[in-house]
């Protein structure tokens, strides 16, 4: 016997139930998205490798570690399945030229892939929906995005879901206040772990994230962006708290929040909730107005986030909200000479007139094509038999509740469909 194959470790199948929950979800998102007047993009899945490792930047951990690259053998290219879409969004934006008649509100969902050590809400294919504003300099639209996302937790019912917020200023902001923090870090270098000397001249700012005990004793004393912001970066990060607070959403300021990709400046967030264990971050998102001339186009300021569904997914179950379950309207079973071929036409008529219909197939005698229409939880049973056939008629049976079979010509069915479903 050959071996069993299985489903790549860290990337999971969506069975049929829980399916039902995905379809649902995502048809929500889409209709909100919608509300805001943001329009759908679709990109491909795989990239070259370069414009990754200059969106995310080099030293962080998805480049170092967390692509899915690989060369294309027949013609010799480096070519990265998606960790994210934020590059590949501006990718597309500037290869069409997107913004040439002003800026863009735009959004994606699909699967994204990195190389991280599995567990509970963290995978190695996960599924994002995200949003991306073009061409605004904020922090209008920063605010915007932010209510959005409150907006779509409060119609999902979602509580706890908390907001961290930051601003990491403009790059030469950020350059002084990374060579007074390295001069910090050098001074208790002998604390620090191995990952934060690691990253203490490649990119001190990953430092202040660090989860180590060790490390945030060094940190908690290191000074803080805050104090390196020139006007125009705290004039915007007042007008984002000040939307913020006229719109009624609450906030933290994290000054510690840098987020895992480079791109990054100014606004940055966190949507976070502790029901979910350690992968508590639901949300995330930043401005990044160097990102178009960092790949090649025309200088344009950008901000968005990205959602991770299954962590979304994951609160839902737990919170207990069911989506509405699509029954099948009706299940037709058949028997004797000629049935099936009544049958076939008769399902295919009545999807064409709007109804789900299941069709029974497989054989089997009357009592347990019965019994499947009972389980395939059908409002309506349609029966074929020789009588049926000989009378030119279909025998309706509600499954749901105690009503008579009706007997009803074959080409009144479709019309009177409703009639019955409505009594179910
Ligand atoms: P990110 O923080 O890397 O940002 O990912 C956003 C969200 O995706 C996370 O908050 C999390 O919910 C989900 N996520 C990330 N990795 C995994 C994983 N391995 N398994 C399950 N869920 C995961 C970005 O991707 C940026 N592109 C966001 C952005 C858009 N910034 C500006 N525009």
């Amino acid at each position: 016997m050959s071996t069993r194959l299985q489903a790549v470790r860290g990337m999971n199948d969506v069975l049929p139930d829980e399916a039902a929950r995905w379809l649902w979800f995502e048809d929500v998102v889409a209709a909100w998205f919608a509300r805001y007047g943001y329009r759908y993009l679709r990109t491909p899945l795989l990239e070259h490798t370069a414009l990754f490792r200059r969106a995310i930047g080099e030293v962080t951990d998805i480049v170092e570690k967390e692509m899915y690259t690989f060369t294309d053998a027949l013609n010799d290219e480096s070519l990265t399945l998606r960790p994210e879409a934020t590059a590949s969004t501006v990718r597309a934006a500037i290869e069409h030229s997107l913004l040439h008649d002003g800026p863009r509100r735009l959004w994606y969902r699909g699967p994204m892939y990195r190389h991280e050590r599995p567990q509970k809400g963290r995978y190695r294919e996960f599924h994002q929906f995200g949003a991306e504003a073009l061409g605004f300099e904020g922090p209008d639209v920063d605010a915007e995005l932010i209510a959005m996302c409150a907006a779509l937790w409060k119609e999902l019912g979602l509580e706890g879901i908390r907001l961290e917020l930051n601003t990491i200023g403009s790059p030469a902001e950020r350059a002084a206040y990374r060579a007074d923090l390295v001069r910090h870090l050098e001074r208790h270098e002998s604390q620090l772990d191995a990952d934060a000397r690691r990253r203490l001249h490649a990119n001190p700012l990953r430092v202040l994230d660090s989860k180590n005990p060790a490390v945030q004793e060094v940190v908690a004393t290191a000074p803080a962006m805050l104090g390196y912001l020139g006007e125009a970066s705290l004039a915007h990060f007042e007008g984002l708290q000040r939307l913020l607070r006229a719109s009624g959403i609450e906030f933290t300021v994290n000054t510690r929040l840098v987020r895992g990709l480079d791109y990054y400046n100014l606004t940055v967030f966190e949507w976070i909730t502790d029901r979910l264990g350690a992968q508590g971050t639901v949300c995330g998102g930043g401005r990044y107005d160097g990102l178009f001339e960092q790949l090649g186009g025309k200088p344009a300021p950008g901000v968005g986030f990205a959602a991770g569904i299954e962590r979304l997914i994951a609160l839902l179950r737990e919170s207990g909200r069911e989506p509405p379950h699509r029954r099948p309207d009706a299940y037709v079973v058949h028997q004797g000479a000629g049935a099936l071929d009544v049958a076939f036409g008769l399902g295919e008529a009545l999807r064409a007139a709007g109804f789900a219909v299941v069709l029974h197939a497989g054989g089997g005698g009357f009592k347990s094509q019965m019994r499947k229409a009972d389980a395939s939880g059908a409002a309506l049973a349609l029966i074929v038999g020789e009588d049926e056939i000989k009378a030119g008629a279909v025998s309706v049976k509600p499954l749901r509740d105690a009503r008579a079979q009706q007997s009803v010509p074959r080409g009144e069915v479709a019309a009177r469909l409703h009639e019955f479903l409505k009594g179910s």
